[in-house]
């Protein structure tokens, strides 16, 4: 019997998450949440744990068709980490509930605060500010470990409950229209046609013409394509040109690539 911890990721805070997790736990293996199918889940693990980012106050939509995938896990004990940039609002709420539907109870969820990838809202921030947030979330992160290692029972993690309301309400307001969301993103005159784009695109969602990219309205808005364009080239709307763009400092584009491959 092994462990388990299945993440999600666009720019590699969840993966260096779980990485980091899994360093303190010994026997345990982190797969992409995109390689899983129905049926290829190992049939008993000691401990799973999930690793995701919050999207617009709750889960996001890759996250909750994983779910979908893992009905009925046999397993000794959950746990979720949900990466954000500082509000975990009621995204661990939501998914013990998600998880409840398939037969899963949720152990322990924990919120992780990184640096925020929605450009929308700005850049991540400066040098200092973001070594203060790694520096507390290895900290956080050491406490996560422990508490899984004692498969100590928790209460998820949650925002205020004005907060939760509110924010869950353009959570599902915003839900339906997160694929159609692209057509705001374009590439400037800096693009040099490498693909790259295509490539960390876990919704295989952009295809190329004369080698600039083309986004297909199936997008999960993880900001990937914007955020590792070796160029800057890739904008959202009108205000991102001079924004510093933002990844994990530990984990390389070929990561990302691998994260959002299916197996099948
Ligand atoms: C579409 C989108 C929505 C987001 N919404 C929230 C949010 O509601 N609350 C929050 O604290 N951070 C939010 N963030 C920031 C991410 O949760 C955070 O940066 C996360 O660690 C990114 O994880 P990743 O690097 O594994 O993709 C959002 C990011 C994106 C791309």
């Amino acid at each position: 019997m092994k462990n388990i911890i299945f993440y999600y990721t666009g720019t590699g805070n969840s993966l260096w998450a779980a990485k980091k997790i899994a360093e303190g736990l010994p026997g345990t293996e982190i797969i992409p949440m995109k390689s899983i199918a129905e049926n290829t889940l190992p049939h008993e693990t000691d401990i799973t744990g999930m690793v995701f980012p919050v999207y617009i106050w709750g889960v996001p939509s890759p996250v909750l068709d994983f779910i979908r995938k893992i009905r009925n896990l046999k397993t000794g004990y959950f746990f979720a980490v949900a990466t954000n940039g500082g509000q975990v609002s009621n995204a661990l709420v939501q998914l013990k509930k998600e998880l409840a539907s398939e037969g899963i109870s949720l152990s322990s969820g924990f919120g992780l605060t990184m640096p925020s990838n929605y450009i929308p809202f700005g850049g991540p921030g400066s040098r200092e500010t973001l070594d203060a947030i790694f520096r507390k979330a290895e900290e956080k992160i050491k406490l996560v470990t422990e508490s899984v290692k004692g498969k100590e029972l928790r209460s998820p993690e949650k925002g205020p409950l004005w907060h939760r309301l509110l924010f869950s309400m353009f959570y599902r307001m915003s839900f339906s229209h997160v694929n159609v969301m692209d057509k705001k993103f374009s590439a400037d005159s800096r693009c040099t046609g490498c693909g790259i784009c295509v490539k960390v695109c876990p919704a295989a969602n952009i295809s190329t013409d004369n080698g600039k990219p083309v986004w297909l309205h199936k997008c999960e808005q993880c900001f990937a394509c914007l955020q590792w364009c070796p160029e800057k080239a890739i904008q959202y709307g009108e205000k991102t040109a001079g924004v510093d763009r933002y990844h994990h400092p530990e984990i390389k584009v070929s990561d990302i690539i691998l994260s959002g491959k299916s197996r099948l």
